[in-house]
């Protein structure tokens, strides 16, 4: 029998991606999403790339503790993935009590449920962040985690302990799964599916692509005098579609009973250490467009170098990613050049 998936924040950047391949690798797919920050483009666009028009849909907020537990009423639900989060830093710092709010809230009241049907395999999105600064790279998933630099990394490290303590108190029956996304990037190779900022973007890939296309006038490259070989920082940038494989591969060992802990840990990363500038050459060249670019002052909180040892997901859950930098390059453009109708 096929398996149900509630994707939370499905119509969103990342659970939009999942959603396809989950419903690719052959998984029944349930979407559930406020709108609160995205619009109905990426979830026309998953039906589309799918084929499927009947792809379930629930509008909902996940804040709504009786809307999440009818949602597991009238569906059986093997697994669920859960990104409805609120996710700008910046914004964090100024509003930390709508990110505690919503961000723990909305995770709790997914547990508090999965606990009330006698158990879940719940996955959960969470990020390098809570990594903070590290001592070395690349990090592994015992590297220590360090106290996060806003609420919104806050809200990340303490939904992984709540997952860690809840699924500790439940006896086997509700099982974790915590993915740590480095930087996710590109869109569907077909794009019509990407990343959709509202407002002036924070991230560096959807600044590239808007300043390229004539959407912003110039990128600030956020300081070129960072301990690195060219003075920009590093990171690790992951496909959107490489990371979205990744959860086909966790649901599927947490449902087939694979697991060697309750809950698990993953780095969701290539290993691949890319530098601000490297990236932005790099789009320059493999797309032939111009990035009007000028070097700023730093940007508070940054993290000088980051990027993963994917070991562990390598082997224990044989996921890799694949793609590469050009491949992600060119999909994230083409997903501009798509929304600039050419
Ligand atoms: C940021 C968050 C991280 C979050 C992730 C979500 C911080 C410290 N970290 O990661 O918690 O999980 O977004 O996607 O905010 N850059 C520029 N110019 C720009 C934008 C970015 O030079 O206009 C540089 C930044 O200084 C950084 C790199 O590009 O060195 C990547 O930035 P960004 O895409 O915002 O991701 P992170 O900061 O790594």
């Amino acid at each position: 029998m096929k398996k149900t998936v509630l994707v939370s924040g499905g119509a969103g950047f990342i659970g939009s991606h999942v959603t396809v391949e989950l419903i690719e690798a052959g998984y029944d797919v349930v979407v559930a999403d406020n709108f609160s920050n995205c619009d109905r483009t990426c979830f026309e666009g998953v039906k589309k790339i799918t084929g499927r028009e009947d792809l379930p849909l629930v509008v909902m907020d996940f804040c709504d503790k009786k809307a999440v537990k009818d949602l597991f009423t009238k569906y059986h639900i093997d697994a669920v993935i859960h990104f409805a989060a609120f996710k700008a830093v910046g914004e964090s710092v100024d509003k930390p009590l709508m990110y505690y709010q919503n961000n723990l809230v909305s995770f709790m009241n997914v547990l508090e449920t999965a606990q009330e049907i006698g158990g879940c395999n719940v996955l959960f999105s969470s990020s390098a962040t809570v990594y903070g600064e590290p001592d070395t790279v690349p990090v592994t998933e015992d590297t220590p985690r360090k106290p996060a630099m806003s609420p919104y990394g806050n809200t990340k490290t303490m939904c992984e302990d709540i997952l860690r303590d809840t699924v500790k108190a439940n006896g086997g029956k509700l099982k974790g799964i915590l993915l740590r996304y480095f930087n996710p990037i590109g869109a569907h190779p077909s794009a019509l599916i990407g990343e959709l900022p509202r407002g002036v973007p924070n991230n560096l890939v959807p600044f590239i692509t808007q300043t390229a296309v004539g959407k912003r006038e110039v990128l600030n490259i956020f300081g070129n005098d960072y301990p690195t070989p060219d003075g920009t920082c590093q990171r690790d940038f992951i496909d959107i579609v490489d990371l979205a494989r990744a959860h086909v591969f966790a649901v599927t060992r947490m449902i087939e009973g694979k697991m060697k802990e309750d809950c698990e840990v993953f780095n969701v990363g290539t290993g691949r250490p890319l530098s601000v500038m490297e990236l932005v050459n790099a789009f320059e060249k493999v797309n032939g467009v111009k990035v009007n670019y000028k070097i700023a002052p730093r940007r508070a909180g940054d993290i000088t170098a980051i990027w993963a040892d994917p070991t562990k997901a390598n082997t224990e859950m044989g996921w890799k990613a694949t793609r590469t930098i050009e491949e992600t390059l060119k999909a994230a453009w083409a997903w501009e050049c798509h929304l600039a109708g050419e």
